[in-house]
């Protein structure tokens, strides 16, 4: 990169205002559309992370930049002193797809898990059932705050952090043989994620998830599932869940769900919302008419059968012009579920292989230390996958 790239003095202003718990690449993205990115010298890349799994239709989709600027000429915002019409939509369109009948807004994934264990705890203590623990698994991911560490199990997110929430136990995910014992009637609820993204891509097998299934209804537990990242189109279902026999009592969806306008949604039955009275919860921003009515049309969009089976047919051709990488010893591994693919490197770090993409154009993410992660726009043309994997190809073989 050039010395007096505009790139590297906004880095710099970067480096020395920011609180320094991330490490971004060292350019700037100043224009993005579809699923290209243009940095502030112009260079382009093509996008395979999606603003990890977020960007469900791509960037400055025509149809959300509708909705979005629609939105902003009518109302702003209003707090939940009042509600809107975007929202209710919203809610509503979500019980219409979905198995849910109650909805909580929210600005982010972790605070649609924050609602979701507040939720599963009232519930039970509504009834006068004295049970507060929560189940979660090895190797998950929930998000950042206080609750969400300590149900994830990542020594690196929680070091320093202590002490954490108390009442959570944490079992081995796809491990059938520890459900029995893990869940008790102590417990208000198992949280688990359909596929564990932040770990490499992990499918819950359809065994696990019947077991889970049986064993939470049995001892009168609440099921839980994370579709932060899951949901939205990403495993080529409109919901994770969708793909599994079960019956959730609270799904929890956020990042793709506003297409890269910031939104979180905890989605219920009557019988278990019905415990959360006024005052109970909240949230000053959940429930922003412009991020509903952006959420609302990614939902038209995305819940078409047609987009969905696309979304299969790409993951194949990924998968197809990756396997010459697996082949070829350069992975050990590819896992996909959908259009979120695990590929686990060989001999090389994923930070290593992030900056010599962005070198050549090519923008990806990682999973752990050694797992690229790629979760592009759903909507990326096969051109641009082929174009991409290119590019992969060439940072990995030197091609
Ligand atoms: C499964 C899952 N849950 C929760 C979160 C947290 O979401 P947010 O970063 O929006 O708080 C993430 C984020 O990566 C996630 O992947």
């Amino acid at each position: 990169m050039k010395q007096n790239s505009k790139n590297n003095k906004l880095r710099g202003v970067y480096d020395n205002v920011m609180l320094p718990n991330y490490s971004p690449a060292n350019f700037v993205p100043k224009k993005a559309e579809g699923s290209l990115v243009w940095d502030q010298d112009d260079k382009e890349y093509i996008d395979f992370g999606g603003g990890i799994a977020v960007n469900s239709l791509g960037h400055s989709h025509p149809s959300l930049i509708k909705a979005l600027t629609g939105q902003s000429k009518k109302i702003w915002h209003l707090s939940n002193y009042l509600t809107n019409e975007p929202a209710i939509k919203l809610a509503n369109k979500l019980t219409e797809l979905t198995f849910a009948e109650n909805i909580f807004f929210s600005n982010s994934g972790s605070e649609a898990n924050e609602a979701a264990i507040k939720i599963a705890r009232k519930y039970h203590s509504s009834r006068n059932e004295n049970r507060n623990e929560i189940v979660s698994f090895q190797n998950s991911f929930h998000g950042r705050s206080l609750l969400n560490i300590s149900l994830g199990s990542s020594e690196m997110h929680r070091n320093g952090f202590e002490p954490l929430m108390p009442g959570i136990k944490h079992g081995v995910f796809n491990d059938l043989s520890c459900l029995e014992d893990l869940i008790t009637d102590q417990t208000a609820a198992v949280i688990l994620e359909p596929v564990q993204g932040e770990a490499g891509v992990f499918k819950a097998t359809n065994d696990f998830m019947a077991k889970l299934n049986e064993v939470t209804s049995e001892k009168g537990a609440l099921l839980i599932i994370d579709e932060v990242q899951s949901g939205v189109g990403r495993m080529g279902s409109l919901y994770g869940y969708m793909n599994y026999d079960i019956q959730p009592d609270i799904v929890t969806s956020a990042k793709g769900l506003g297409g890269g306008i910031p939104i979180g949604a905890t989605l219920t039955t009557k019988v278990i919302g019905e415990s959360m009275q006024p005052g109970t919860h909240g949230s000053t921003f959940g429930g922003n008419p412009i991020a509903c009515a952006v959420a609302h049309e990614v939902l038209n969009i995305v819940s078409d059968e047609k987009f969905l089976s696309d979304v299969s047919e790409k993951e194949k051709l990924f998968l197809n012009l990756l396997s010459d990488l697996e082949s070829q010893g350069i992975f050990s591994d590819i896992r996909s579920a959908g259009l979120w693919i695990g590929c686990d490197l060989v001999g090389k770090s994923a930070n290593e292989v992030l900056d010599q993409a962005y070198e050549q154009g090519l923008i990806l993410v990682s999973a752990g230390s050694n797992c690229l992660r790629l979760a592009p726009a759903l909507n990326i043309s096969n051109s641009e996958i082929e174009k991409g994997v290119e590019i992969l190809k060439q940072v990995l073989l030197g091609e």
